[in-house]
């Protein structure tokens, strides 16, 4: 290009011209409604933040922002579909510590966490609860340590797949318990909770952001909280760890993400409607009732989710290496 300055010229001209009408579009933008990919079911605790936000959201961006439920395969058919969506500001995906964990669960993954997004923010963390069938016999988890072993391997596990942390913490909780639990696959926790309620399954590790209202309904037997200490939401329930599992501690994180290349004026809109939304007072109400945190300020910010992610990532692998279940 440097031999034929003429040329160069005219490039200059027309990519000043493209930045013009770059810059043009993103005065409008948003200029039609926007969609945020959740990768598990409908009613399902991602689903839960990911309406609520999208509703006020949307009334700081003047446009509405769907959600839209691709699921399967732990996620990943959503972060796939995500990857390859067109990046114009118009896509994004939410994800939890799943982004995380699949590069080492999964042995063909058709999509780089690390590489193949931009980032938008951290968005909330959410403790887990473990919760059975109203019916099931134990009233504590030593009790039910002591029945899922006599039991043998029949008490079985609901979860959302590979990759998902129902799954996580199902498997964290077999190896802490010494147990044995049949494990019941899901396409998200949604269906999960139903099974549960309908007496299909035994026991589910779950988000509070589901779990709570039916904690509060009395419709599921609640055997501890994943934290490391009790919830505000939740103060009258031990934590595992308070109840024999030393050191037991699981909280689900969420970040926003777009496909790579997707225009920074729209990340910082994005960005921006989430952070006003996570301060709504009714937004924020809503979340702490079902005993979910909104993350420091630091951490909403694209380089709070990218230092995070990339942190997590490498904190999973020698975790899921040891206890070798992978995906193909
Ligand atoms: C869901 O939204 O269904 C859950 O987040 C799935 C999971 O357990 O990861």
């Amino acid at each position: 290009m440097t031999s034929f300055p003429r040329t160069v010229t005219s490039l200059a001209c027309l990519s000043l011209g493209l930045l013009g009408a770059g810059l043009a579009a993103a005065d409008s933008y948003p200029a039609k409604p926007i969609t945020l990919v959740v990768p598990y079911s409908a009613g399902g605790p991602t689903d839960v933040v990911a309406r609520t936000l999208a509703a006020a959201m949307g009334r700081t961006l003047g446009q509405t922002v769907i959600v839209e439920n691709k699921l399967g395969a732990g996620g990943t058919i959503a972060a796939a579909h995500t990857a390859r969506a067109k990046p114009d500001g118009y896509t994004f995906l939410i994800h939890h510590n799943g982004m995380a964990t699949a590069p080492a669960l999964y042995r063909k993954l058709n999509y780089k966490p690390l590489a193949d997004f931009d980032y938008v923010s951290q968005v909330i963390d959410v403790p887990m609860t473990v919760v059975g069938r109203k019916d099931l016999p134990a009233k504590d988890f030593r009790e039910l340590q002591a029945y899922a072993k006599a039991q043998g391997n029949k008490l079985n596990l609901a979860h959302a797949g590979l990759g998902a942390v129902s799954h996580l913490c199902g498997m964290l909780l077999t190896q802490a318990m010494g147990v044995d639990l049949t494990s019941v696959p899901f396409q998200g926790t949604g269906p999960a909770m139903n099974a549960l309620l309908g007496g299909q399954v035994d026991l589910l590790c779950d988000q509070t952001t589901s779990t709570t209202p039916f904690i509060k309904a009395n419709s599921v037997k609640l055997y501890g909280v994943t934290t490391a200490s009790r919830l505000k939401s939740l103060p009258a329930t031990p934590t595992l760890a308070e109840q024999g599992l030393a050191g037991f501690q699981l909280v689900v994180w969420h970040g926003i993400y777009a496909p790579k290349n997707t225009p920074k004026e729209a990340i910082d809109k994005f960005g921006t409607a989430l952070r006003t939304a996570l301060k709504d007072p009714e937004v924020a109400k809503r979340m702490a009732d079902l005993g979910a945190i909104i993350p420091a300020d630091d951490k909403l910010s694209p380089q709070g989710l990218q230092t995070w992610l990339e942190q997590e990532t490498q904190r999973y692998a020698p975790v899921i290496k040891a206890a070798g279940q992978f995906a193909d």
